[in-house]
């Protein structure tokens, strides 16, 4: 019977690397499917009318005009958990609905994010660097101890309270802001909620774990960097447009923050791009939007050139399991939704 139902239905997969095309063909052998190793920009979608369930990764902007270039899709359902980079209200108005990954990474992404904690704390980067140049010196890489000190964990949902079971085994003093508090998870786990000011007073650690939207929009700015504890450092895992570029550049010139770990930037997505295309009068198509966005690469690169600064790119997700699991939930939401079922993993704005 379902044989019969899903043969018709076509799956566009965009960003999708050629071990995960063998795996979705074994576990969607009836679905017809098209594979693109390039964000959806990129693909001329003449091609693609009939295509009914569109999958993106983080890097395909879903937006009103996709939808409207791509009449027949019903379903777009992301390999991730963060969905900034669709257009809900698009989608909701077109009728398509949308789905995401919401808990393949939760310890994958906390490790991660510990790994970079570390990484700044005991200066490993810079050591690795100087030993791989033969240099044994100790001469400026005396570290610092996570034990008795204080990490703010920033978004104490999935990820944030696995980084909080984290620090407690460290023994560090943990704070979370979050505006939905959960007591007895706090009790539960050993944390304090408390305002995103004095997080970033008291801790010694910042770390990101919120989602981006509107309202999380540069949550650490040029004004709030002023709060934060000198001394501190700041780890981001989560998105790049959570914290100002311009803030974090004058928090590490000023020795506000004496260390980050990136594993995401505002402007990640050009960091690849050659200078010709920055400067093409399509960059963008907005010569004001160039302008801000031309700023902020430069920023960033003032960021990837510090070696106080330990940038990833955006690979926190990026363990064999959490992959795992993300194709397991993104083939289980395109069967639920082939089948006409309640959909576990739909994304609603309230
Ligand atoms: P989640 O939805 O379980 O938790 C987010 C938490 O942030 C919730 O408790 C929510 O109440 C809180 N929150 C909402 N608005 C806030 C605000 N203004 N200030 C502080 N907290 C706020 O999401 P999860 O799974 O913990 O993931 C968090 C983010 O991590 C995702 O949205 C995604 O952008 C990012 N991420 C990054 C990955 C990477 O590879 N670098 C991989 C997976 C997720």
């Amino acid at each position: 019977m379902l044989k019969k139902i899903s043969k018709k239905f076509e799956v566009a997969f965009f960003e999708v690397e050629p071990w995960e095309q063998d795996y979705l063909k074994q576990r969607l052998k009836n679905f017809s499917l098209k594979f693109f190793c390039e964000p959806i920009e990129e693909v001329p979608l003449k091609n693609l009318q009939n295509v009914s369930v569109i999958s993106p990764f983080i890097y395909s902007k879903i937006n009103q005009k996709i939808l409207q270039d791509l009449p027949a899709v019903k379903l777009i359902t992301t390999r991730s958990t963060g969905f900034d980079h669709i257009d809900i209200k698009a989608a909701t108005q077109a009728k398509v609905k949308v789905t995401n990954v919401p808990f393949y990474g939760e310890n994958t992404v906390a490790e991660h994010a510990f790994a970079l904690i570390l990484s700044i704390s005991r200066n490993i980067h810079r050591s690795h660097e100087r030993t791989m140049r033969g240099d044994f010196r100790l001469d400026d890489l005396q570290g610092f101890d996570l034990k008795a000190k204080t990490i703010g964990i920033i978004g104490g949902g999935h990820i944030g309270q696995h980084v909080a079971r984290m620090a407690h085994g460290f023994e560090m003093n943990v704070l979370v802001y979050d505006p939905f508090p959960n007591k007895a998870l706090a009790k539960k786990l050993h944390f304090q909620y408390v305002t995103l000011e004095n997080l970033l007073k008291k801790s010694d650690v910042i770390t990101l774990h919120a989602p981006y939207n509107k309202k999380t929009h540069h949550l650490i700015n040029l004004k709030n960097i002023k709060l934060i504890k000198p001394g501190a450092i700041l780890i981001n895992t989560a998105r790049g447009q959570l914290a100002d570029t311009t803030a974090l550049v004058e928090a590490l010139r000023k020795g506000i923050l004496i260390g980050m770990g990136l594993d995401v930037l505002e402007a990640e997505k050009y960091v690849f791009k050659e200078e010709r295309e920055l400067v093409s009068p399509q960059f963008t198509g907005n010569p004001r939007q160039d302008k801000e966005w031309l700023k902020t690469i430069v920023e960033q690169h003032v960021l990837i050139n510090s070696d106080r600064v330990v940038i990833t790119p955006h690979n926190a997700f990026n363990s064999k399991e959490a992959l795992q699991r993300i194709l397991d939930t993104t083939i289980a939401n395109i069967i639920a939704w082939s089948q006409n079922k309640k959909l576990a993993n739909q994304v609603i704005i309230k």
